[in-house]
């Protein structure tokens, strides 16, 4: 079986668009199993950028089946927009190549209200969510009041959930937020064109995915957000609402946990986070402006300006050990490039404060970099530090935007 997980070992953010569009020629499916809208993945090709919110960043290439699993949640006017964008831009020539789980839960209107309501109303208390619906839609699934794909392409079946669920939505929304309800045709009428436009794509995708892994084809399972971020292991409640670590690749599609082999936790060289929450190694200093404009770091999907700061060898320890890491991909070492000293956190201290190991920086311009061996010294050790610390190689390193600007150590599809 050969099969990998793409999983941000940080805050998200990390660069798994385009890890997933390196590994995409290996491999004939990619499926994306958690999170919805939220993402922002960010795909330079030819010069042209694209940046896919929910649809698998695997969609960019035509030699693959994209696959959005039943742990996803799906906004399907974000699908559609998403869908027709990639079209447009000569992709997906071929529709039977992108399959939506049918029983993955679809963001509702009444979510993203929710959601921007409650954010609205926290004051200090602000999770700093991407405002697209997605802890209210994952808390009704729990709450067994969800309306899934098979449900939204079925007309009898959607009106019947819309009018069992919208009036308890509707309580809330009027009762607890104060907020004007929705009407039931509001929502029914284009949510069921919607519906109509997406059936095509909606089946049973983890049998699919079965029978692929049975016939031997190669499984490339794209995971959205970071490990910090999960719901069980991330720094709560500044998480998001899934489960964003490498076994929601198994829940979130469909497939045995066997079947994942290899798991590869990507890693900026220094540290981003959007949203409120804990961040250890945050400069608010101009090194951390530094970082911001040299590594634009500016959210995918929100725009808002990402907190940065060092690395920190304890977010990543953490990660290997959840996740199961068997490899990196460590992205963006040419943003430190000029820097006199880098900094790495090794340990907390009893406080709870970083405690850092400093390097030597290099000032030689290493984006056209194509072997480990052509980095400068300092770099090497830099990269070095980082695999030994962890005891984990690095499989990929990227050096830039591009497709190209990447080296390709150990493809994770060849790890026999
Ligand atoms: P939600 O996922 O929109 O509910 O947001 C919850 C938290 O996760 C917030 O701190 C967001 O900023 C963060 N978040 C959600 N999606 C992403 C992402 O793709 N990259 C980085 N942070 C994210």
């Amino acid at each position: 079986m050969s099969t990998t997980v793409i999983v941000g070992a940080q805050w998200g953010d990390e660069g798994k668009g385009k890890i997933v569009d390196l590994l995409t020629p290996s491999a004939d499916f990619v499926v994306r199993y958690q999170g919805g809208a939220n993402a922002g993945h960010t795909i330079v090709v030819n010069g042209c950028k694209t940046v896919l919110h929910l649809l698998p960043s695997g969609i960019l290439r035509e030699n693959v089946t994209s696959v959005i699993g039943n742990g996803v949640v799906i906004d399907p006017e974000v699908c559609l927009s998403e869908l027709e964008l990639v079209k447009s831009k000569g992709y997906l020539k071929d529709s039977s190549r992108f399959v939506i789980s049918a029983y993955a839960h679809v963001v509702m209107p009444y979510h993203k209200l929710i959601d921007k309501l409650r954010e609205e109303g926290a004051g200090d208390n602000k999770i700093g969510t991407t405002i697209r619906g997605i802890g209210p839609c994952y808390e009704d699934k729990v709450a067994r009041l969800g309306i899934r794909m098979c449900d939204l392409v079925d007309e009898k079946i959607f009106r019947e959930r819309l009018l069992a669920v919208l009036p308890q939505k509707n309580l809330y929304i009027e009762r607890v937020l104060d907020h004007k309800p929705f009407a039931f045709d509001e929502i029914f009428a284009p949510y069921l064109k919607s519906g109509r436009e997406l059936k095509k794509y909606v089946s049973d995708s983890a049998k699919l995915l079965n029978n692929a892994l049975e016939s031997g084809k190669k499984i490339l399972f794209e995971g959205a957000q970071g490990t910090a971020l999960d719901v069980d292991h991330g720094t709560y409640p500044f998480v998001t609402s899934s489960t964003t670590v490498a076994s929601g690749a198994a829940s979130g599609s469909g497939v045995g946990p066997n079947a994942i082999r290899q798991v590869v936790g990507v890693a900026k060289a220094y540290t981003t986070r959007v949203g409120s929450g804990p961040f250890p190694t945050e400069l608010n200093d101009e090194t951390g402006e530094l970082l911001r404009k040299k590594g634009v770091e500016f959210g995918a999907t929100t725009g808002r300006p990402r907190r940065c700061g060092w690395l920190d060898l304890e977010v990543l320890k953490r990660s290997k050990m959840v996740n199961g890491l068997t490899g990196l991909a460590l992205m963006k070492l040419d943003v430190l490039t000029g820097l006199k000293k880098i900094k790495v956190a090794v340990e907390y201290n009893n406080a709870g404060a970083p405690v850092y190991k400093e390097f030597d920086g290099w000032k030689e311009d290493i984006s056209k970099i194509d072997s480990v061996e052509k980095l400068p010294n300092n770099a090497v050790k830099y990269l070095k530090f980082i695999e030994s610390s962890l005891n984990l190689p690095v499989m990929i390193l990227s050096l830039g935007p591009e497709r190209g600007s990447s080296v390709m150590i150990k493809n994770p599809f060849s790890v026999k």
